[in-house]
């Protein structure tokens, strides 16, 4: 961590109001979607410019699978696509593609399409990007009570040996620190079911701006506010 200024390890994005940023347009929300890639890229950009070493970023809910079909369907679209043009550019920076949530109700395509970016981009160590996909914090977490519940039954594991660290280590996250500072767009102040075992220490951080319209300045902006927080982890400060 630099003395001059404190760079979080780990940023996290929720990526919200694409939708709203086509309807001000008289577009299809999927425009928005669509318009939304543009920014991802900035905010690579930024979080390699500024030595962020994790960054995740929610793409799609398990609760977004109950939107008009046609948004899932060019959402799903989408995210094949990028990955073909994206790519280059992902390898060139040194960034590692990696990706929590549960990938099995994807589409054997979208499935082949996200390993192969896994697989192409592993060499990567400059940044790990991390796609929630199909990912809810909920679903991870009853996911991870049934994979220790299954431990203890074949007799690897006692409920008392339970702790903290053997809940965080069967989450989907559980090879990454947890994220220092959480940033929503579009205004709204919730977490929308991400992350919220990881951010229990998280800054937040909520700009106005919707996320079409996100930029590096936004993302270095940012960064100015986590520098300027006091994080006390329930401790007394000086003692
Ligand atoms: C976020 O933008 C992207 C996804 C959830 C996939 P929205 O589509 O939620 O945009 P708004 O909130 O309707 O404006
Ligand atoms: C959260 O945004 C999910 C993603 C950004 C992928 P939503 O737009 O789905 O969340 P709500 O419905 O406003 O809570
Ligand atoms: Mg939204």
């Amino acid at each position: 961590m630099s003395e001059l200024k404190r760079i979080p390890q780990h940023v996290a994005i929720i990526m919200d109001g694409n939708g709203r940023w086509a309807e001000m347009r008289g577009k299809d929300r999927s425009e928005g979607h669509a318009a939304g890639v543009e920014p991802v890229r900035a905010a690579l950009r930024a979080a390699v410019r500024n030595g962020v070493r994790f960054l995740t970023l929610y793409a799609f809910s398990t609760e977004n699978w109950g939107r008009p079909q046609a948004e899932v369907d060019a959402l799903m679209e989408l995210f094949c696509q990028c990955v073909v043009s994206e790519e280059e550019e992902l390898v060139r920076q040194g960034v590692h593609v990696c990706m929590i949530g549960d990938r099995s109700r994807f589409s054997e395509k979208v499935r082949a399409a996200l390993s192969d970016i896994e697989q192409r981009t592993a060499d990567g160590k400059v940044l790990t990007l991390i796609l929630a996909l199909n990912y809810s914090s909920r679903s991870e977490i009853t996911r991870a009570v049934r994979q220790i519940a299954r431990r203890v039954e074949a007799g690897e594991l006692t409920p008392g040996q339970i702790d903290e660290e053997t809940i965080s280590r069967s989450l989907d996250t559980a090879a990454w620190p947890d994220p220092d500072l959480i940033i929503r767009t579009s205004g709204e102040q919730r977490l929308s079911n991400f992350l919220l075992w990881q951010a229990s220490y998280a800054e937040l951080w909520f700009p106005e701006v919707l996320w079409p319209d996100f930029t590096e300045e936004e993302f270095d902006r940012a960064i100015e506010e986590y520098a300027r927080r006091d994080r006390r982890f329930g401790l007394v400060k000086g003692k």
